[in-house]
């Protein structure tokens, strides 16, 4: 998808769809949640140098911090994380440095994770790029066991810059 595509679908009007601030979306049906399951509870969220009500202002270069608290109701084998930048109804994947948070060490998680009402903290540190600036998008992290089902889900509205 041309940056020229997305930009034409943006002034068709998608960016009403644009949310503020942070939404969970663990429990959003969507086309990769149909059936709007999930296998965690998402306690809390942050990204570093962002305000959670407001659009959060990443700079080109930049290394963003993001963390995540959730319990669990199922056994997990493996974690795998999936980064969405949605401008309405197209999404975008986009790559980040640590795909499979239980190979990063630093990222709190240890596989396989077992079913817990006390909170697991994931944490991940990367230089998240997008080439589209200036422009309000949805960022939507989920992280997803084995089977690519739902553990949990988090929403932020992004402005790179
Ligand atoms: C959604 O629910 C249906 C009916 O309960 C089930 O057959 C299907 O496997 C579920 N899909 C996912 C992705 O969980
Ligand atoms: C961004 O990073 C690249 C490589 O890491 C560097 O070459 C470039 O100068 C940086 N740009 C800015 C604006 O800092
Ligand atoms: C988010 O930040 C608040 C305030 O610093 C902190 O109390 C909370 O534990 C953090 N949550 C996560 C998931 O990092
Ligand atoms: C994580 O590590 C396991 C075992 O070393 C490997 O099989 C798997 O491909 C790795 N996953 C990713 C996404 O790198």
């Amino acid at each position: 998808m041309t940056s020229a595509k997305i930009f034409i679908l943006w002034v068709l009007g998608v960016w009403v769809m644009i949310i503020n601030g942070y939404e969970d979306c663990t429990n959003l049906k969507d086309i990769s949640n149909p059936n709007g399951t999930s296998l965690g509870t998402l306690q809390g969220f942050n990204v570093s140098d962002c305000d959670v009500n407001k659009v959060c202002i990443i700079d080109h270069n930049s290394t963003t911090t993001l963390s995540m608290d959730f319990t669990l109701n199922e056994r997990v084998e493996v974690v795998n994380t999936k980064v969405e930048a949605s401008l309405g109804f197209i999404s975008l994947e986009l790559k980040i440095g640590h795909p499979a948070p239980c190979n990063d060490t630093n990222s709190g998680l240890e596989c396989p994770l077992e079913p817990s009402d006390t909170a697991y903290h994931y944490t991940v540190t990367d230089q998240i790029k997008f080439r589209i600036r200036n422009q309000k998008i949805n960022v939507k992290w989920s992280l997803l066991n084995e089977d690519a089902k739902t553990i949990v889900c988090a929403q932020v509205a992004v402005m790179f810059r």
